[in-house]
Parts: structure tokens; C-alpha cells; sequence
């Protein structure tokens, strides 16, 4: 009987499994429990997995060829498209216009809805995705990642619309982010918890290593950029002061850490517990993350694991979308954390 592994870390409460689940497998394990299910869902996580490899290969040899630095082009919130930006995002859309299972996409990278070519079937799922987030830091080597979002469509038929896009958070079937770091992980939730892959590089496999992963209900770490302190709002800054004074009983001061990749700091948050936060600043009144393709699958993760994600006064997956690329302030991590900060940003403190 092989000795089970038991994780050599308290938190965040996983158990390393005892055999070899590819994510292939894991996914149709999840499909054989719907038996009404088609498959088209386990197909469209089947194309996030491909995506994933072939987005880490060239992430993880970008300092040898060609592709790290800018195109010299700028995006709709702009900014200036890195080249990794460009190849990630060229990747989702060639990947997922031909599978037959979408009705419509968007992109971070794109300013408009992505049409599926004509000459392709639509289905009926509608797919957001970041292509390459924290792309500001690939020359720097820093981590980086892919996020993205998967909907039902609301349409009856036909190509896909904005209606079908602009769906509140809570209606997401599925929702993850690749990160590409000392490690190339895959997490996603399809609705039932959240489970965390590992890139084998040797035999190209995406291995179950974390099957069950639960953010703790109160961490020691904040994440945000105190860089902007200046122009936080006055809420904001008395709670990052608050978590900063020392009080032995409650483990305060928290540690401070941020990394500038949102997949790479809300990762940390994910599996040590603790607060990551964009707020609202008077200079950017919205905050700087999107709403459809960072804070709602993000959120989404995080809820699936026991947290909590909200903009300091609402739950962020409430929201009802107004813009593709509308952005939204966010405090997302363990429960007791989020739930701190909203006192704080809604005057209860
Ligand atoms: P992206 O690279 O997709 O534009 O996202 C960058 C985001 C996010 O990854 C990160 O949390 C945030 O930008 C960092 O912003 P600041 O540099 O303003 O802290
Ligand atoms: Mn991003
Ligand atoms: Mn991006």
C-alpha cells in the first residue's frame, strides 16, 4: 500500500494525490458526473490546457528568442502590446475559433467582440480571456499568466453578441488562469472547488498536484501597490495602516508583498491566505483591473476556494457588466480579510 503523501505545508489544505491524474482525465471525471453534458465544456478545457503549453513554451524561453519587448502597438486601455502579449493572444483566438464550441470571444487585446470566421461553427459558450497578464514584467523575468472565463451563451443562436458577453460573474460555468512561473500550473473551477495542475515539461501533461485547494480564513499578507498611497482614498489608506500596526493576538503587522502580476499575487493569495487588493484611487476612481477578464474569473476562483472577492462595498460576480472592458476596484482572499477591508471602505470602521 503506497505511503499517501501528506502536503509538508499547514496551509493551504490540499493533499498531493497518490496517483497520476492528467487534467484530461480530471475533466472528463468532472464531465461523467453530468450525464446530460455533451462534452463541449470538457472540449473548451481540453483548448485551455493546449493554450497553456504552448504559451509556456514560449514564455519560458523568451529571453532566447525574438519575443520578449514591445510590438510598438497599443491597446485599447494603452498600453504598449508586448510581443509575448501578441503571440498569447493569437493563441486563444487561433486555438478556440476553430473548435466549434464558442459563439463569441474577447480578448483583453482586442477592442472589440471577436467574431468566430465564418466559414466555422459557433456553439454555445462564450469565452473572455486575458492572454498574458503582468506582461509589463516578462523582461524582468517575473511571472506572468493567462486568465480566462467561460459563459454560457444567451443568444438563442447565430454569432455571438455583446448580450452574450456582458454577463454578470455569478453566471460563469467555468474560470481559471494559467501561471507561468517556477512552475507552469493550471487552476480551474468548473463550480465544485478548485484544482491546481502542474506542467510536466518532459511528457507535455498538465498533472493533478493540488486537488482541493481552500484559500485559509484569515491570512498575514496584503498585496497591493503602495506606490499609489498618495492617492488612495482616505478608507483605503487607514486600512493598509491598520493591517501595518503591530498586535501579537491578531498577528498584525501582516507582511507586505506584490509582485505587479495579478495571476502571480492572487496565486500567493490563493495558497497562503491574506488580501489582495486594486482599489479605487482619486486618480483612477474605477481602479485598473477589468472586470470580465481579470476580477470576475479571478473572483470566481477565489470564492470557489472559501474566499471572497468584492469591489469594498459589493461582491464583485454581482455586478451587471455595462462595458467589455470596464475596469472595477478589488479586494479578493480569505473571508476575514475581504471582510475587514469592507468595513474599512464602507465607514462601518
Ligand atoms: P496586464 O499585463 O494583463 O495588462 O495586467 C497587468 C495588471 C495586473 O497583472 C497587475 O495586478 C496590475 O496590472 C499591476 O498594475 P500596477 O503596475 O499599476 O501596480
Ligand atoms: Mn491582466
Ligand atoms: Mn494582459
Amino acid at each position: 500500500m503506497s505511503r499517501r503523501f501528506v502536503a509538508p505545508t499547514k496551509e493551504p489544505i490540499v493533499t498531493r494525490p497518490d496517483r497520476i491524474v492528467t487534467i484530461e482525465r480530471h475533466v472528463l471525471n468532472m464531465q461523467l458526473q453530468h450525464p446530460e453534458a455533451r462534452g463541449d465544456l470538457s472540449k473548451l478545457l481540453y483548448d485551455i490546457a493546449l493554450t497553456g503549453k504552448l504559451i509556456s513554451r514560449e514564455v519560458n524561453k523568451a529571453g532566447l528568442v525574438d519575443i520578449l519587448g514591445e510590438t510598438g502597438t497599443v491597446n485599447v486601455h494603452g498600453e504598449q502590446v508586448q510581443k509575448l502579449d501578441e503571440f498569447a493572444n493569437q493563441c486563444f483566438m487561433r486555438t478556440f475559433e476553430r473548435g466549434g464550441q464558442l459563439c463569441v470571444m474577447a480578448s483583453e487585446e482586442e477592442d472589440d467582440p471577436i467574431r468566430i470566421p465564418e466559414d466555422l461553427d459557433v456553439g454555445g459558450y462564450v469565452l473572455l480571456f486575458d492572454p498574458l497578464d503582468g506582461s509589463s514584467n516578462i523582461d524582468a523575468n517575473v511571472s506572468v499568466g493567462s486568465i480566462w472565463s467561460i459563459y454560457r451563451r444567451v443568444t438563442p443562436s447565430g454569432h455571438g453578441t455583446l448580450k452574450d458577453l456582458l454577463q454578470r460573474g455569478c453566471e460563469q460555468v467555468a474560470a481559471g488562469y494559467v501561471a507561468y512561473g517556477s512552475s507552469t500550473m493550471l487552476v480551474y473551477s468548473t463550480g465544485a472547488g478548485v484544482s491546481g495542475f502542474t506542467l510536466d515539461p518532459g511528457i507535455g501533461e498538465f498533472l493533478l498536484s493540488h486537488p482541493r485547494i481552500e484559500i485559509p480564513k484569515k491570512g498575514k499578507i496584503y498585496s497591493c501597490n503602495e506606490g499609489y498611497r498618495n492617492l488612495f482614498f482616505d478608507s483605503t489608506r487607514r486600512f493598509v495602516e491598520y493591517l501595518q500596526e503591530v498586535d501579537p493576538d491578531s498577528g498584525r503587522p501582516y507582511s507586505g508583498r506584490y509582485i505587479g502580476s495579478m495571476v502571480a499575487d492572487v496565486h500567493r493569495t490563493l495558497m497562503y491566505g491574506g488580501i489582495f487588493m486594486y482599489p479605487a484611487t482619486q486618480k483612477a476612481p474605477s481602479g485598473k483591473l477589468r472586470l470580465m477578464y481579470e476580477a470576475n474569473p479571478m473572483g470566481y476562483i477565489i470564492e470557489q476556494a472559501g474566499g471572497m472577492a468584492s469591489t469594498g462595498k459589493e461582491r464583485i460576480l454581482d455586478l451587471q457588466p455595462t462595458e467589455l472592458h470596464q475596469r472595477v476596484p478589488l479586494y479578493m482572499g480569505s473571508e476575514e480579510d475581504v471582510k475587514l477591508a469592507i468595513e474599512f471602505e464602507t465607514g462601518l470602521r
